[in-house]
């Protein structure tokens, strides 16, 4: 059977770092505070000239040196991400000029924070139906834009960033062995969608709109939905938390992330956490967490990683690969 390969993976995060310290000048807050309760100390804000577009290529690039492919050898590319550079054309289109691509596909997927866990499943049917050969999947996200920086409530938790993987077809034996994605399961319920929002769109405001959330609602749902997705797909799969090196969660916050840890009953040292020096870049935080554990060497070749995020809709997902 055919799989979708990880051949490379890169990121790209903006040059400004803001630090918890940074922010308790903007808003009614502290670094005592945020820390202990998000583990979050630092994240980086786009400036002037760096866009989700432009964070996507950057993160492209590296992906693309990271498998020893060129551009042109990509034939889909597909941006995970809520805040486009415009509300059309999709800034996968961007990105795909931007590298010099002319043939095969190119579109944007929007499931908020779960939004890459969506982009890597679409991906892999598209590949499995033989739509391309070889893909650019990105999370790429500037939320610093859509942030209410006088709500000390949300405007703490976010950050800016970008992450891509490049999936190559190749042929497997259809077993756990196989390198590849393995398996992975989507899911939503729009009955939260007023939990976390943005309060504006082309449709209804004409205008962008800044991100709104009830924080404890949120995390009252993400531990069991989470941890519920990961069950699903690695039953799915065939296999249990014991055969899997690594986790690469999404990347909202250290209590979530400690408490799906818990749940799984998995020691957190098997959890890449990046949320600490990222905050949360919503789709852009797992291909970012992932390619530091590359590059730092903790995620080797051959070894078996579940990815899982949550978001807003609410949506959720889990996606399984032997890297
Ligand atoms: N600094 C100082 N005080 C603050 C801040 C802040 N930045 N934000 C809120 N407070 C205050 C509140 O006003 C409140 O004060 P009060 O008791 O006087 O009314 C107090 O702190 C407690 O507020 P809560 O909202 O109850 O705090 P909580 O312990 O729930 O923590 C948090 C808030 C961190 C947002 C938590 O609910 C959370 O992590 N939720 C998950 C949300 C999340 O991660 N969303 C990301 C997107 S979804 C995803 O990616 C999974």
């Amino acid at each position: 059977m055919i799989r979708s390969v990880i051949k490379g993976v890169g990121s790209a995060l903006p040059e400004r770092v803001m630090t918890n310290a940074d922010i308790s000048k903007i808003v009614d807050t502290s670094d005592e505070w945020i820390t202990e309760r998000t583990g979050i100390r630092a994240r980086h804000i786009a400036g002037e000239g760096e866009t989700t577009r432009s964070l996507a290529v950057m993160a492209s690039r590296k992906a693309l040196d990271h498998a020893g492919m060129r551009p042109n050898d990509i034939d889909m590319v597909i941006v995970a991400t809520s805040t486009p550079d415009n509300t059309f054309p999709a800034t996968a289109t961007m990105v795909q000029a931007d590298l010099g691509i002319q043939h095969g596909a190119a579109f944007d997927i929007q499931a908020v924070c779960t939004g890459f866990v969506y982009a890597l499943t679409t991906a892999d049917s598209l590949i499995k139906a033989g739509q391309a050969k070889a893909a650019l999947v990105i999370g790429a996200e500037t939320f610093s834009r859509i942030l209410d920086w006088n709500d000390r409530t949300t405007c703490v938790l976010f950050g800016d960033g970008a992450g891509a993987f490049v999936l190559t077809a190749e042929e497997g034996e259809g077993a756990n062995s196989d390198q590849g994605l393995l398996a992975s399961k989507i899911r939503a319920d729009g009955r939260y969608a007023d939990k976390l929002y943005v309060d504006g769109g082309p449709s209804t405001t004409k205008t962008v709109g800044y991100l709104r959330m009830e924080g404890r609602e949120v995390f009252k749902h993400a531990v069991n939905n989470i941890a519920t997705v990961m069950d699903d797909v690695m039953r799915r799969a065939g296999t249990t938390a014991n055969d899997i090196q690594w986790f690469v969660p999404h990347q909202a916050n250290r209590r979530i992330l400690e408490g799906v840890a818990k749940k799984l009953g998995v020691d957190e040292s098997r959890f890449v956490m990046t949320v600490a020096y990222h905050g949360n870049t919503s789709a852009a935080s797992i291909p970012l967490a992932f390619d530091v554990a590359v590059k730092d060497g903790r995620i080797e070749r051959g070894q078996m990683v579940l990815m899982e995020a949550m978001g807003g809709g609410f949506t959720w997902g889990a996606a399984l690969a032997r890297y």
